[in-house]
């Protein structure tokens, strides 16, 4: 297992080779084996602290990262933009050098549009210690990592010819961003496995992500198509990863936002699409869910579903992350 990660930053999964990011997943499994068994492993970051900045809420990934930091030793400081200068305008330079002072580790979660990736890369151009991407505008790759290492629990670790399916779901209320599909479709074409894209026309994602996935599944001689078809998508998959994100590469404004979505109300995942797919496949969602509207309550909760053990996931992987980019021993 590859260990020479210290001080590594993990801003996009397209930063890490295979080998890294598989070195990750076998840390996870070994953490998560330590804490089913109760076996201590509170020395890996004693006494290092990992400074987490949201500019946007959290249930899953600031309590997994906080939960997780302890249990490694270690302590994680939440911080907000209006809890900090960040909010009047404190430069991603003097945020960042201050707080490696004081530090190990920065993690941060930022979606906003064409800035919450880019502020990251600034921060961790101006610093030593691990910059961490906690979701921002491009990339979620810590929950794509914890989806991976589910993936693999189910499924075992060779996964070329499986079908991976990402559909587009409706949802109303409020924007979603397309950094989780885009981080799927990114890190799933470099596991072997023939990934599907669907959504309806006007929910395309980012050009260089999609780019990124082509070039992915072109290298390792796998498929990936795009299409706009949800039953298509559903049938003979393995693995069905359907949740709602917005139109964004068209439009940002929350009615024009909602008017599109509801044009789409039937993009939802039910019994009768999953019978489409293979009687062994899982369903998988990052969660938070709009029950109801993105996917019907048998389906959520039924035999398919393995949203719990995804979000479980989190917490091992990410203690992974941890250790092996902010020092310690395994
Ligand atoms: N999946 C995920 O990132 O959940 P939170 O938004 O609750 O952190």
């Amino acid at each position: 297992m590859l260990t020479n990660l210290y001080h590594k930053d993990f801003i996009s999964t397209e930063d890490w080779s295979v080998d890294e990011l598989n070195a990750m997943v076998e840390a996870g499994g070994e953490l998560k084996r330590r804490f089913a068994f109760g076996e201590p492993h509170d020395h890996i970051l004693r006494a290092k602290t990992l400074f987490m900045l949201f500019f946007e809420e959290s249930t899953r990934t600031r309590n997994s990262f906080e939960a997780g930091v302890a249990q490694l030793g270690g302590h994680g400081i939440y911080l907000t933009p209006s809890a900090t200068q960040v909010g009047h305008g404190e430069n991603a330079q003097d945020t960042g050098r201050v707080l490696e002072r004081y530090g190990h580790g920065i993690a941060v979660r930022d979606c906003r549009t064409d800035i919450g990736q880019a502020y990251q890369y600034e921060l961790a151009s101006h610093i030593d210690i691990p910059v961490i991407s906690m979701q921002d505008d491009v990339d979620h790759p810590c929950q794509a990592m914890a989806d991976l290492m589910t993936i693999r629990e189910k499924f075992g670790d060779d996964l070329r010819g499986r079908k991976f399916t990402i559909a587009w779901t409706y949802a109303p209320k409020y924007v979603r961003p397309l950094s989780m599909p885009q981080a799927l479709v990114m890190l799933m074409t470099r596991w072997g496995m023939d990934v599907t894209l669907a959504h309806p026309p006007g929910f395309e994602l980012m050009p260089k992500c999609l780019d990124a996935a082509r070039k992915h599944a072109a290298e390792n001689g796998t498929k990936f198509e795009e299409i706009n078809d949800m039953d298509e998508a559903f049938r003979d998959s393995d693995i069905v990863y359907a949740k709602s994100w917005g139109p964004i590469t068209i439009t940002e404004d929350p009615d024009e936002v909602q008017a599109m979505c509801d044009k789409h109300k039937d993009w939802i995942t039910n019994e009768r699409r999953m019978d489409l797919s293979k009687k062994s496949s899982i369903y998988m969602h990052c969660m938070p869910i709009d029950r109801g509207y993105e996917v019907t309550p048998g389906v959520v909760d039924g035999p398919h579903s393995v949203i719990y053990d995804e979000a479980e996931n989190r917490l091992h992987i990410q203690k992974a992350l941890m250790a092996l980019t902010m020092g310690g021993r395994l």
